[in-house]
């Protein structure tokens, strides 16, 4: 028979509990203090659930849910919660409760269906879902166990509607996570859309995020929506939060507040169920200190904390990584010796995950075999020292790590501008922004083969290795433009 224990004080919440679950054939023991709960024998019964209330006058629901887990490992944990404890709920999630529910209980049938998903899911099957939704958005799963306790934590409040705050270096991967915990919650069907705080200017960074009327200032030639009204019932993804401006922090707050807000140049009210991811490579807690970033909008998008660690400090996941890597090239026969694993593992990785992945795309493109085994002499690694004392060449290594990472983070900068626009303005014309894309198209093909035409003396076959493309594609590209001088 499925046991069920309740700890709460109020003992009408348990008696209301209790009839509730009694009623659908499981076995409830109830008790309303820390007192009573040290009082059960727990080597003579197994409990399947527990529903934990956080505020017990003579103890506290986490350090009972920690000597539960202690206990009996296998106890399916809920914690029971007021709206000003959902912090705490969120650190119980950390320390392995299942989930957590609100006080008062509005929804009864939201409530027996939680308990009857913990009775029959297991750890595997979470596990698998996991895996699933991770394969599904590119997150690379490793061994690391910070790193897993983390996309853990993450799952578990994807459901929720509480708003995120993802901290870690640049390249660390805070843009895929919060694509995981989007594609994880309800809202999967919905927009994902995200807006960097510290790409664009204050005023096109307000009507991008709040939407404007016709006219609301000069260049408004039409009514715009803003991301908080079209990501309305999907995710807001708040990238770089911490270079808001002031008087943008002064405006999120207020949304966070009333969820409402309204567009630039009008007066009527909108009211947005986004819900809110937030990332900064910054350590926003500091930025509070020092008095850059408010503190009201901190603790709003703060509900919960994930700090992703720096590739450095989750080394043995680094040749998982790079089998992941690899496995984009499957034509590509490529393998690394342990020497070279060693001397990839003490590397810095100041540019993290991504700084990885650039790496890989670059010895598959150095290779002359499609068949290899990479040694430690082989990699083109800097040393871990300051760049001062590096020599020129390395550091125009280095540079070019910067210059990819830049031009990948731009390229993306524009892709989604580009759909936003498209979400953003009625009534476009799509030939307008395909020859828009065209030209961009027309402008890096012309200085990229330029460039890499030079660097090779014009060896084309060789220009064409750098750039990763075909012979074809290349001829193709320089007939498109018959003014690229070849000799
Ligand atoms: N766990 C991971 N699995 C697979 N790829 C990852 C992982 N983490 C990061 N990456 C890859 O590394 C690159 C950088 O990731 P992402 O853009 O999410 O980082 P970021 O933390 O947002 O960086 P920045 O602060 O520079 O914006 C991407 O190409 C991404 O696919
Ligand atoms: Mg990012």
């Amino acid at each position: 028979m499925t046991k069920l224990l309740i700890i709460d004080d109020e003992k009408e919440v348990g008696n209301f509990l209790s009839r509730l679950f009694t009623s659908k054939g499981y076995h409830v023991k109830v008790v309303n203090s820390g007192k009573d709960f040290s009082a059960i024998d727990f080597s003579g019964q197994i409990f399947h659930v527990a529903m934990i209330d956080l505020k017990l006058p003579d103890a506290n629901g986490l350090s009972l849910l920690q000597q539960l887990k202690q206990l009996q490992p296998g106890c399916k944990i809920i914690i029971m919660t007021g709206y000003s404890t959902i912090k705490t709920a969120v650190d119980a999630i950390k320390l392995g409760a299942s989930d957590y529910i609100e006080k008062p209980f509005d929804d009864i049938d939201l409530l027996e269906k939680q308990i009857d998903n913990l009775l029959v899911s297991n750890i595997t099957s979470t596990d698998e879902h996991i895996k699933e939704i991770a394969g599904e958005v590119g997150l690379i799963l490793g061994k690391n166990e910070t790193m897993n306790q983390l996309i853990q934590t993450a799952y578990k409040v994807a459901s929720k509607n509480v708003n995120v705050l993802i901290e870690g270096e640049t390249g660390t991967g805070k843009e895929v996570l919060s694509r995981f915990i989007h594609q994880a919650s309800q809202r999967s069907h919905e927009a994902f859309i995200g807006v960097n705080c510290g790409a664009i200017s204050e005023s096109i960074l307000e009507s991008e995020l709040f939407g404007h009327e016709k006219g609301a200032f000069t260049g408004a030639t039409q009514k715009r929506k803003g991301l908080f009204e079209i990501a309305s019932k999907g995710t807001l993804f708040l990238d770089e939060i911490a270079e808001a401006s002031p008087s943008i922090q002064v405006k999120l707050l207020r949304v966070l507040e009333t969820r409402e807000f309204m567009r630039v140049g009008s007066e009527s009210i909108i009211r947005t169920h986004a819900r809110l991811v937030a990332a900064t490579n910054e350590n926003l807690q500091e930025a509070v200190q020092q008095r850059k970033f408010r503190e009201d909008l901190f603790y709003r998008l703060n509900v919960v904390h994930l700090k992703i660690p720096p590739l450095r400090d989750r080394k043995e996941d680094i040749p998982l990584l790079i089998d992941s890597f690899l496995q984009r090239y499957p034509n590509m026969e490529i393998t690394f010796s342990e020497s070279a694993i060693e001397a990839l593992k003490n590397y810095d990785w100041a540019g993290n995950i991504r700084e990885l992945s650039n790496f890989i795309t670059r010895i598959i493109t150095l290779t002359d075999s499609s068949r290899a085994v990479i040694n430690a002499d082989d990699l083109p690694l800097p040393k871990n020292i300051s760049e001062s004392s590096i020599p020129v060449k390395i550091t125009k290594h280095l540079n070019t790590e910067r210059q990819e990472r830049n031009l990948e983070s731009n390229l993306q900068k524009w892709t989604n501008e580009i759909l936003t626009v498209f979400e953003q303005t009625e009534g476009i014309g799509l030939e307008e922004v395909l020859s828009l894309v065209k030209q961009l198209e027309l402008q890096a093909g012309k200085a990229f083969i330029l460039r890499a035409l030079e660097e090779t003396y014009g060896n084309r076959k060789e220009a064409a290795k750098r750039l990763q493309i075909t012979m074809r594609k290349l001829r193709y590209l320089l007939n498109e433009k018959g003014d690229v001088d070849l000799k």
